[in-house]
């Protein structure tokens, strides 16, 4: 589990995130979405470190993060693999030799098991053909299973992606949320993924933290938010009339099965009791 405990930062007298506290459950997928320019990279940046926070904890497992110095922070920073916005590929590196840096960086196996490795994680992103290619030679949703393979080399206990699907088709974003979902399940890290798409958000919203101009506005699941009173929320996520049709079709659904009230509240009553014991 990742705790977020009142986290402030500003950039000169621009106050950006304004006391954001909240929970991204351990084995899970957490999503953190808000429209342009609502704090959710420089959030995301200042849970891994690349942003110092002004006030407030980061806290891993328990352990306070922003305390510690950087020899100290290495050894959570080997626990993390990232997907940048805009995959973040070495242009002048093949596609092997992009997912062999974070070995090369923190890993002393021989040369052979670290061969090995990359093949391994290549072959479980689909991409065992493209080895020996460059990025500019390989279509945008390969880059992002490029990125993909380089931050789960290194077994992560923790996945941040920041957009992982913007600028790729509906299916091939289809294709990038079933892997992560997949890897995610399969070797039980704890996802979190900045996004605007609201296919995820239905689809991987295992937990979800709504970020609203510097603050958090909402947090909850993708079962939750199709009940959610929160007009700003609500005008975000269901902003056209398409999606305001998609969310009483999920409601009408869930009405159909006649347990919802009680999974509802048993899951509000949980969100409650996590919330009064962090207190
Ligand atoms: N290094 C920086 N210096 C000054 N201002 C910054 C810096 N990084 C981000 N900001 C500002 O912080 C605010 C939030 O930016 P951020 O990139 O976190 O938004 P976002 O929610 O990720 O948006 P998008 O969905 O477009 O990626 C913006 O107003 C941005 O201009
Ligand atoms: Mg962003």
């Amino acid at each position: 589990m990742i705790e977020l405990l009142n986290i402030k930062k500003g950039f000169g007298d621009k106050e950006i995130l304004k006391d954001v506290t909240a929970t991204m459950a351990a084995g899970k997928i957490n999503l953190i979405i808000g429209s342009s320019g609502s704090g959710k990279t420089v959030l995301m940046k200042c849970i891994v470190g690349l942003i110092e926070v002004d006030s407030g904890k980061v806290l891993y497992s328990g352990q306070d993060f922003t305390a510690m110095d950087n020899h100290q922070r290495k050894e959570i920073r080997k626990e993390i693999g990232m997907l940048f916005q805009g995959s973040a590929l070495f242009d002048s590196m093949t596609v092997e030799q992009n997912v062999m840096f974070p070995l090369d960086m923190f890993s002393s196996e021989r040369l052979r098991d670290k061969k090995k490795r990359v093949q391994e994680v290549l072959d479980r992103v689909n991409l065992n053909e493209a080895g020996k290619k460059f990025p500019a030679e390989i279509s945008g949703g390969m880059k992002k299973r490029v990125g993909i393979a380089r931050a789960i080399v290194l077994n992560p206990k923790y996945l941040f992606c920041d957009e992982p699907n913007s600028g790729l088709d509906p299916q091939t974003s289809l294709v990038i949320d079933k892997l992560i979902k997949e890897l995610t399940v399969e070797y039980n890290i704890t996802t979190v993924m900045n996004t605007h798409d609201m296919n995820t958000v239905m689809e991987s919203g295992d937990h979800i933290v709504y970020m609203f101009e510097g603050k958090k506005q909402w947090e909850g699941n993708n079962e939750e938010i199709i009940f959610s009173k929160d007009k700003r929320l609500n005008d975000f996520i269901f902003a056209s009339e398409f999606l305001q049709d998609a969310k009483e079709m999920r409601q009408m659904e869930v009405f159909k099965d006649k347990n919802w009230r009680d999974k509802l509240k048993a899951s509000n009553d949980q969100l409650d009791a996590d919330r009064e014991e962090k207190r």
